[in-house]
């Protein structure tokens, strides 16, 4: 059986993405990249905003299409979160869709297809370590219990479970013996993660003794729960990568109340001082909505502030989007559209300023790359603040830590050369 996966939404479905892929080949299945040459075509979606879910609903659209028209046997499937939130119903919509499964049910996913496809599932090669990147995802918590009132994930996700350390620690180690050198550790809100004894900056030190990683990184942080503990660990241990995304969401303590997000602006600017303080080098980044429910234009400018006095490393930046069964959905969305494109330009505008002077602060300086790719005689590599370098090099240097001496900034990348004094 051939088959194609389209992935869209979050690191946390490109890691099950992955699972599932990593299954499927081990009964034997092949991963192709076009739909004229698959059998089955699945797509693993989000439901966090109306536009991914657009997104997922023209992807089907073309997929039904081409079924119709050049390949009636092609099997069309659909996982994820999207998949979880609407079930059968998108059966009703596309009728080439042949099975439906859920986010939460994801880990039945590959047996499905291949039932559905008519593969024999007795035929289990193992095929662990198939994969030989540099950098892995390893998910450490499923779903969510913060229910910011703006966000569907907990639906479609379910309640918060930390996963059992020994395996994450397991899994790592069976990682880095097939070559990772980088862990990138996943969940909704990593701070929360407890399992028996351990938490979070326990995970960490512990995932710093495994041998051949070199680099940890995790996601995401919820300003609520990240505490003196993990700062601490970050500053300590040099396996970890001095960058952190923590979502601010909006820096105005009314919008903050009204998003569930349990945090004031100040306990927010705290975290900063202290990250910045403890950790000189740490890129901070962040997502941000504008145009919650009651957002009026003072609201709207103390986040644009706080963009300009934080200096964030970068940021994404959300227009807000009802979702269905979520609190913010029963509140008047009232800021008009037009207004919140207004807004929404205006952060960018301001970030993408800010970006720009902080990626051009790096030219002239030697920074500590991993290399991550290698391709025509040049390498793909990210500084430990999580900055993307191109380096000119050759492949005995991939998957390996060097020293680049930074020669050219460019929106948000880095050029430069193997520094071979340092390296
Ligand atoms: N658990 C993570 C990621 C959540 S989804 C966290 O708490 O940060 C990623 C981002 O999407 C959120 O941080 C938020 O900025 C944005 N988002 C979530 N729901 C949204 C909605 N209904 N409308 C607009 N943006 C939303
Ligand atoms: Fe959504 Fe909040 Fe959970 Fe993040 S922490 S997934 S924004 S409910
Ligand atoms: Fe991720 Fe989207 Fe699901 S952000 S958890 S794929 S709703």
């Amino acid at each position: 059986m051939n088959y194609l996966i389209e992935t869209i939404g979050c690191q946390m479905n490109v890691c099950d993405s992955d699972a599932l892929g990593g299954v499927l080949l081990s009964y034997g299945a092949v991963k192709v990249n076009s739909l004229a040459d698959c059998d089955a075509v699945i797509l693993n979606t989000c439901a966090v905003r109306a536009q991914a879910e657009q997104k997922a609903f023209s992807f089907l659209g073309r997929a039904e299409e081409f079924k119709k028209e050049k390949k009636r046997g092609l099997k069309i499937v659909v996982v994820g979160c999207m998949a979880e939130r609407l079930g059968t119903k998108i059966k009703k919509r596309f009728c080439g869709v042949d099975l439906v499964i859920g986010a939460k049910d994801i880990d039945n996913a590959a047996l499905k297809i291949l039932n559905l496809c008519g593969m024999d599932k007795n035929e289990r090669n193992e095929m662990r370590g198939e994969k030989s990147e540099i950098t892995r995802f390893i998910t450490i918590m499923r779903g969510c219990d913060n229910y910011c009132s703006y966000c569907i994930v907990p639906m479609v996700r379910g309640t918060e479970i930390s996963l059992d350390y020994n395996h994450i620690l397991k899994e790592c180690a069976l990682m880095a013996e097939n070559g990772a050198k980088e862990i990138m550790l996943l969940g909704q809100n990593v701070n929360s993660y407890n399992f028996g004894d351990v938490n979070f900056a326990a995970l960490v030190k512990k995932v710093s003794e495994i041998d051949g990683i070199e680099r940890i990184r995790f996601m995401t942080n919820h300003p609520k729960d990240l505490n003196d503990e993990l700062i601490e660990v970050m500053a300590s241990e040099p396996k970890v990568c001095s960058h952190i995304h923590l979502p601010m969401q909006s820096a105005s303590d009314k919008i903050l109340k009204a998003m569930n997000r349990k945090y004031t602006y100040a306990h927010y600017l705290n975290l900063v001082e202290k990250l910045r303080k403890k950790i000189p080098d740490i890129s901070i980044t962040t997502d941000m909505i504008v145009g919650f429910p009651q957002e009026r234009e003072e609201d709207f400018q103390a986040s644009l502030q706080a963009v300009k006095d934080i200096r964030f490393g970068g940021l994404y930046v959300f227009r807000y989007s009802p979702r269905p069964h979520t609190k913010a959905a029963d509140m008047p969305d009232d800021v008009p559209l037009e207004e919140k494109k207004r807004r929404h330009a205006a952060i960018l505008e301001e970030s993408n300023k800010i970006s720009a002077e902080i990626v051009s602060g790096y030219v002239g300086s030697v920074r500590e790359v991993l290399t991550e790719k290698y391709e025509n005689g040049v390498l793909e590599a990210r500084t430990r603040s999580g900055r993307k370098v191109f380096v000119k090099g050759c492949e005995k240097d991939f998957g390996k830590n060097i020293n680049v001496l930074i020669k050219e900034a460019k929106i948000n990348s880095l050029f430069g050369d193997i520094d071979h004094e340092k390296a």
